[in-house]
């Protein structure tokens, strides 16, 4: 499954009528399957739910959680980059090179991996002294 194709066809069933701005992910993980999560925002905003935070939830309700690739989609003016917390949800099941592709509806695409999305990134190692 093309995963640009999954990210657009998922953005379109967002629940975005706060924003007004959708947002589509999917992901494929090590063993080829593909999963997508859309935008789900809430009356009580801060209860809203990243595209990228849906498309992870249901590869670990699947059972999977290794993630080789990723492709996230908005209409906007430029790719949107996805925000600090999905960063950290990327880099939980990702390894730092996993290419993440970000993209606007009009056609414009920008390449970078889970690890430039966030340097200095918080791990295991960082707690080795517990
Ligand atoms: N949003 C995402 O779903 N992913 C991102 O990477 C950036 C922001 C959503 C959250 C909210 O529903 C809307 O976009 C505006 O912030």
């Amino acid at each position: 499954m093309d995963l640009k194709q999954a990210a657009q066809a998922v953005r379109e069933n967002a629940h975005a009528p706060y924003s007004k701005f959708k947002v589509g992910a999917a992901l494929r993980t090590t063993s080829g399957a593909v999963f997508v999560g859309c935008n789900v925002e809430n009356v009580a905003y801060p209860e809203g739910t990243c595209a990228e935070a849906g498309a992870i939830a249901a590869m670990v309700a699947a059972g999977e959680r290794e993630i080789a690739e990723a492709f996230v989609i908005a209409d906007s003016p430029d790719p949107v980059p996805p925000c600090g917390g999905c960063r950290q949800k990327l880099a939980e099941f990702a390894a730092t090179s996993v290419p993440v592709t970000l993209a606007t509806t009009d056609g414009t695409e920008r390449l970078t991996t889970v690890g430039d999305l966030l340097p200095g990134a918080f791990g295991t190692d960082h707690m080795d002294r517990t």
